[in-house]
């Protein structure tokens, strides 16, 4: 079984980039893959240290970001990069983590640009040599997107939005969807070339 995994950069209660996640979430889950939340807002993760490889969940969350064969990452648009949440752990990852691993991009802005976000998700994904799929999501604007709608509190944080903007939809969707994919194809052939070894 493929199991993908998203990782929520922001620790907001309400925040629009947990919103969107689960969306691309239950896309991947539609498309046959088990699926995992890693809502950094809800973890202890000290600032990383180099000289301490474990700190706080750090052992956990990266036993299951190695489980994970595709990752959704998602992160606010903060000063035209990405947060510092979404840093922190990252600098926890490693090649380890990413090995064989399908990234999807997801950035969420207030304002009207997300480009530099995702262009340095992509290049820092790279650098822990995750293979980043080409389609990815940008929100501008997010507060327009959403629609707060009664909560079931599956975000622990008793705020949950639907999307009221169709084609953004559609595109996070396919972002989950692509990252199940793809993962399973590459889960496939590793599986392959095994049998071949
Ligand atoms: C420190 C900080 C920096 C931000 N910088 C930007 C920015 O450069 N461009 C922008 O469009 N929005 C910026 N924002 C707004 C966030 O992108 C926006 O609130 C977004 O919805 C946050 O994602 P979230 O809802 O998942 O928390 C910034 C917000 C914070 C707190």
């Amino acid at each position: 079984m493929t199991t993908v995994v998203a990782v929520c950069g922001s620790r907001r209660d309400g925040s629009y980039t947990r919103a969107a996640l689960r969306y691309a979430l239950d896309a991947a889950a539609e498309a046959g893959a088990d699926t995992d939340f890693i809502d950094l807002g809800a973890v202890d993760l000290p600032l990383y240290h180099p000289d301490i490889d474990e700190q706080g969940d750090s052992p956990e969350l990266m036993r299951r970001m190695r489980e994970a064969d595709g990752v959704v990452v998602g992160s606010p648009v903060y000063h035209g990069s990405y947060s510092s949440t979404f840093k922190n752990f990252h600098d926890y990852c490693s090649f380890d983590e990413y090995e064989n691993t399908v990234a999807g991009l997801l950035a969420v802005a207030g304002g009207g640009s997300y480009g530099s976000t995702l262009d340095h998700m992509r290049i820092t994904i790279r650098g822990v040599h995750g293979l980043v799929v080409p389609h990815q999501v940008g929100i501008r604007s997010a507060y327009e997107k959403f629609e707060e709608i009664p909560s079931t509190d599956r975000n622990g944080d008793g705020v949950e939005y639907e999307f009221v903007d169709e084609p953004l939809r559609e595109r996070t969707e396919k972002l989950g969807r692509k990252v199940a994919e793809h993962a399973a194809l590459l889960r496939g052939k590793e599986a392959a070339v095994e049998a071949d070894d």
